[in-house]
Formats: structure tokens, sequence, C-alpha cells
């Protein structure tokens, strides 16, 4: 199988359900790569079944972040836990509820998708491996494709598919490293549905981007990593209170170029209500 996914395996009893505080503490923590201090004491909590949004820049530290609350890294000062077990000191306990999607799709081209998923079920010793595939095929609108090789999938569908990968075994807290960096507007839409269900379904998910239109259309709160600090951490609504009140003045909204994208191509990868057997009337303006 292609290397790049990190399976948490799974204990046939499920995990966590004695802890009654955030999925996600994080307090203190800090890292540096040699003389290179990259976290500095980073603090934020994730509530269960919410999801939440580490911004920040290239470099910020983000992937840092996801990575030792992963356990793939050791912290140098200052306590992680998920799911109520310490990072540092119950590393096995914390593989064992969570699960982390890497930012390049790992799944395996030469299997079709319902291959992929049943192959994911049989090494984690689930129960109807069948049954597991088809159910998350469905949830993630990839009935269609269920037979055909992973091979000719859109970026958007692998994604997916990615995603749908690490749900297998029913991870409490799911970790996404910029889910939707290289999809097109209509895969990232696509991703988004799927993350948004995930909550639904109770999951808590923490994801990191570096789109700030993603944090805000996802996101229950949203914090931004910057100078190696978590600089703000909110709701949408609280970090826009944090602007001066807006001042009413007339202004033509523009659509913007994601606008029209979807008009024409629709959000669904079907033809928009603007649809090109109407044409777009480019002499428009010119007169
Ligand atoms: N193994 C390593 N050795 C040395 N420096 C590293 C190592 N891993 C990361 N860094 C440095 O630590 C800093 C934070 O990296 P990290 O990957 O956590 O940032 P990021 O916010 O995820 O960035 P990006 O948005 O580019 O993914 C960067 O300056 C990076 O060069
Ligand atoms: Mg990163």
């Amino acid at each position: 199988m292609t290397t790049g996914r990190t399976q948490m395996p799974m204990t046939a009893t499920g995990v966590t359900t004695h802890v009654w505080g955030p999925a996600i503490h994080v307090q203190a923590l800090e890292k540096s790569y040699e003389d290179v201090e990259v976290l500095r004491g980073v603090d934020f909590d994730v509530a269960r079944g919410s999801i939440f949004a580490l911004l920040g820049s290239n470099g910020a530290g983000k992937t840092t972040v996801v990575n030792i609350l992963a356990t793939l890294l050791t912290a140098d000062a200052g306590t992680a836990s998920v799911s109520g077990f310490d990072v540092a000191t119950q590393a096995g306990d914390v593989r064992e509820s969570i699960s982390l999607t890497g930012q390049f799709a790992a799944v395996d081209d030469i299997l079709t998708g319902r291959e992929n998923l049943v192959l994911i079920a049989r090494l984690r010793h689930l129960r109807d491996p069948g049954g597991i595939a088809d159910d998350l095929l469905d949830r993630f609108a990839l009935a269609d494709a269920a037979t055909r090789r992973v091979s000719t999938y859109s970026g958007g569908m692998r994604r997916r598919l990615d995603i749908a990968m690490s749900l297998i075994g029913t991870p409490p807290v799911i970790f996404l490293d910029e889910p939707t960096t290289g999809l097109d507007p209509q895969a990232r839409i696509e991703v988004w549905r799927a993350v948004r269900e995930l909550a639904e379904h109770g999951t808590t998910v923490l994801l990191t981007t570096q789109h700030l239109d993603e944090a805000e259309h996802l996101a229950d709160r949203i914090a931004i990593l910057h100078r190696g600090r978590i600089i703000v951490d909110g709701t949408l609504a609280e970090l826009k209170g944090l602007l001066p009140a807006a001042t009413v003045e007339y202004v033509e909204r523009q659509p913007s170029l994601e606008d029209v994208f979807l008009a024409l191509v629709g959000d669904d990868g079907t033809d928009g209500d603007a649809g090109t057997d109407r044409g777009v009337d480019t002499d428009r303006g010119r007169r």
C-alpha cells in the first residue's frame, strides 16, 4: 500500500468514553528544531465534536503541532492530551483514539475505491469490511465510482476516499493537515461537506489550513499560530469583533472569481445557472 498515511490502530473495544474534558487540550507547548524555536508556548482546547481550524503562514508550526498531538514528535516542554490521554506518557492510547491524514492523499492507485476501504477495514480486524466500505462510499458520494481504479479518480475524489479511509474504526478525533490544498473549488466544497458530516457524527476535527475562507466556512473555532504562539483563538464572530465596528458605506459588491467559477461550472460538477450553453457576453462593457 502507498506510504504517507499514518494509520492508528484501533482496539476491538473502541476507545475513550471515560473523559469529560475537551477532546484536545494543549498547554504551554514548546518545540525547537536545533536552534530554531518553532513553538514557544502554544495553548488551546478543542471541544468534543467540534471543528477547530489552526491557521498560520508557511512554516508557522501547524504540522509540528499536529505531529506532536499525533505522537509522531515529542515536545520539548508543555503538555498536550487527546481524548484525555497524555501524548507523552500515554502515546498508545492517544494513537488508538485518532486518525491523521496528511497533505497528500495516501490511497492505493491500483486498487478500486472499495478495495482500498476493504483493505483498511481488514487490517484493522473489523467485522464486515464490505459493509463498512459500502457505508463509507455512500457517505462520501463515491458509490458510483466504487469499482473504478483510484488512478482514474479526480483529486477531490481521492481526497474524499483518503478521509473516508481515516474514519474506518471510527476514531473520535481526526487530524487533517491541509485537507484541501491543491484542490479545485468544487473538490474543496466536497471535502468541506465531508468534514462537516464528520462533526455531525460526533467526530472532533482539527484541521490546518492556509485558506482563510476554509476556516471561515467550516470551523466552529479558529486559532491563528504566529511566531510560535496562538495569537487569537475564538469563533469567527469573536475574531471579526477584534476589528473596529464596520462603518456603513455604499459598496457595489462585485462577484469574486470563485463566484463566477462556481456559477459557470456548478458546485457539484454539473453546469451552474450560467452554463456555457447560454454563453457569456464577452462584449459586455465594451460599448
Ligand atoms: N525536522 C525538521 N528539522 C528542522 N526544521 C524543521 C523540521 N520540521 C519542521 N522544521 C521547521 O519548523 C518550522 C515549522 O514547520 P511546520 O512544518 O510545522 O510548519 P507549517 O506551519 O506546517 O508550514 P506549512 O504551511 O508550510 O505546511 C519551519 O520553519 C520548518 O522549516
Ligand atoms: Mg504543514
